[in-house]
């Protein structure tokens, strides 16, 4: 009798402590997920709780007129205006592996900040190990662009976002599963509500607010601090002399490539037809001429920036050229040498042969090495609400794989 009574007493202290203890931990667990409250550095934070670009080039008025590789040309209109907290809630998403349908890969997973938002693949690998048939873009300045993919064709961030989501051989969720992943997490219910303060105590997490948030963070990603940048504002010592040349080529009549890589994105965004090749063995990839229906768009591409390009390695929407020396020598090999025979394409008139010397090419990746700036690389989560681990190697890829959704 004695005995069960004591039993009995053991049992409740246990319970009782364990109860305590997951008490305790759902509030550390909380507690540890606060939304940052003020803009990231680059913004300006305006008295109703927006976070503003705020950079040296605004005070350029007009794109036009200042004439090709112009040091001082205005920067397009950006897609900010988002909220601190939602900047912040957009990172802790954008790192977390619960947005793809097993749990394994995150946004991150493919643009790794270590490798300027790229991922150092030829082409990427979405869950279950599938390959895709192109190479991750860097993400540094997506939120000055009009439009997304290699072929153009989403031209919102948002729009953007459902590529990756719920294409089966990326991140392979649907709406409906994402939406209740998350809204069955406390902390992001919590986080959403702090994030978008006009809703209801007990409204669910929508799309929209998923959207919105990536699309925050992906436009916090700034990179116009790097020592081109300082020298294109006055200060001549931040290049090299032999860094000046590479410059010089790089807008000169004769290389050309800042008609279409344009200061101070290094992109006019526009699609040009260029005739890179494919890696041995593989089909043309068509590009913009299945955006547009256009023929003469046949293999077009949008000009990608430049922008931390010494860090984003291979390069090309296949990923064909290892280094940037070769991506630079495509240029001088001659009008159309890699086009396929039998294909007729419309290559942009721009591409020609500039017949530039091993010196000169050496110069110019002298320069674009001086266009890299990382200064406000986002901070990396320690842990993202979902609890799951981030999934940037292999082992941690077969370890969340395993893990209940
Ligand atoms: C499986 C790897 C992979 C994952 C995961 C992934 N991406 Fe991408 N991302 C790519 C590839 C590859 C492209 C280019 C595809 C194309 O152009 O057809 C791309 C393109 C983009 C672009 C367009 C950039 C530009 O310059 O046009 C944005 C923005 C982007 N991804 C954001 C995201 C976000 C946000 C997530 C998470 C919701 C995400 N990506 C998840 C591989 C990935
Ligand atoms: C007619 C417009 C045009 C001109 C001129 C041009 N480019 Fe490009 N550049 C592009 C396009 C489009 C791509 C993407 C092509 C592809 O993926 O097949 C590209 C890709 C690149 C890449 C690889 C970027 C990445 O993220 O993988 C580098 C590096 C580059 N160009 C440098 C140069 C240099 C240096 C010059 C001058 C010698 C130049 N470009 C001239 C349009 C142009």
């Amino acid at each position: 009798m004695r005995r069960t009574l004591l039993f009995i007493v053991i049992a409740i202290v246990l319970f009782g402590a364990f109860k305590f203890y997951q008490t305790y931990s759902m509030q550390t667990r909380r507690s540890s997920f606060q939304l940052c409250d003020h803009c990231p550095p680059g913004f300006e934070q305006t008295a109703d709780n927006r976070c503003k670009l705020s950079s040296m080039y605004q005070q350029f008025s007009s794109l036009k007129g200042k004439g090709v590789g112009g040091l001082q040309t205005a920067l397009p209109e950006m897609h900010d205006g988002f909220s601190p907290q939602q900047i912040d809630l957009g990172r802790y998403l954008f790192f977390d592996p619960v947005l793809s349908a097993d749990n394994s890969l995150s946004c991150a997973g493919c643009h790794k900040p270590e490798m300027g938002f790229a991922d150092g693949l030829a082409h990427s690998v979405g869950i279950n190990h599938r390959q895709l048939k192109r190479s991750a873009p860097t993400l540094w300045n997506v939120g000055f662009l009009n439009s997304f993919f290699w072929d153009a064709r989403a031209s919102s961030m948002e729009e953007q976002m459902s590529g990756p989501l719920f294409s089966p051989s990326e991140m392979g969720s649907t709406p409906e599963k994402l939406l209740a992943k998350l809204n069955n997490i406390d902390e992001y219910r919590q986080l959403f509500s702090t994030a978008f303060p006009g809703r209801k105590k007990d409204d669910t997490i929508s799309m929209l607010e998923v959207c919105r948030s990536l699309a925050a963070f992906e436009s916090s990603l700034v990179s116009l601090n790097s020592r081109y940048d300082h020298y294109a504002m006055g200060y001549h010592e931040a290049l090299s002399a032999q860094e000046i040349e590479g410059l010089n080529i790089f807008r000169s009549f004769v290389a050309r490539c800042a008609e279409c890589h344009t200061p101070p994105l290094f992109t006019n965004q526009q699609i040009a037809v260029l005739g890179t090749p494919e890696p041995e063995g593989l089909p043309l990839d068509i590009g913009a001429e299945k955006t547009f229906r256009d023929s003469t768009m046949r293999a077009g591409f949008k000009v990608p920036t430049l922008r931390n390009i010494d860090k984003t390695a291979p390069y090309m929407h296949s990923g064909v050229f290892a280094t940037l020396r070769e991506a630079v020598d495509f240029y001088n090999k001659g009008r159309g040498h890699a086009v396929p025979k039998g294909e007729k394409l419309y290559l942009h008139w721009h591409i020609w042969d500039p017949k530039l010397t091993d010196y000169e090419i050496d110069r110019v990746v002298d320069f674009l090495k001086t266009l890299d700036d990382e200064t406000f690389t986002p901070q990396v989560p320690a842990h993202v609400p979902s609890g799951l681990k981030e999934t940037h190697t292999l082992s941690a890829y077969n370890q969340n794989k395993n893990k209940t959704e």
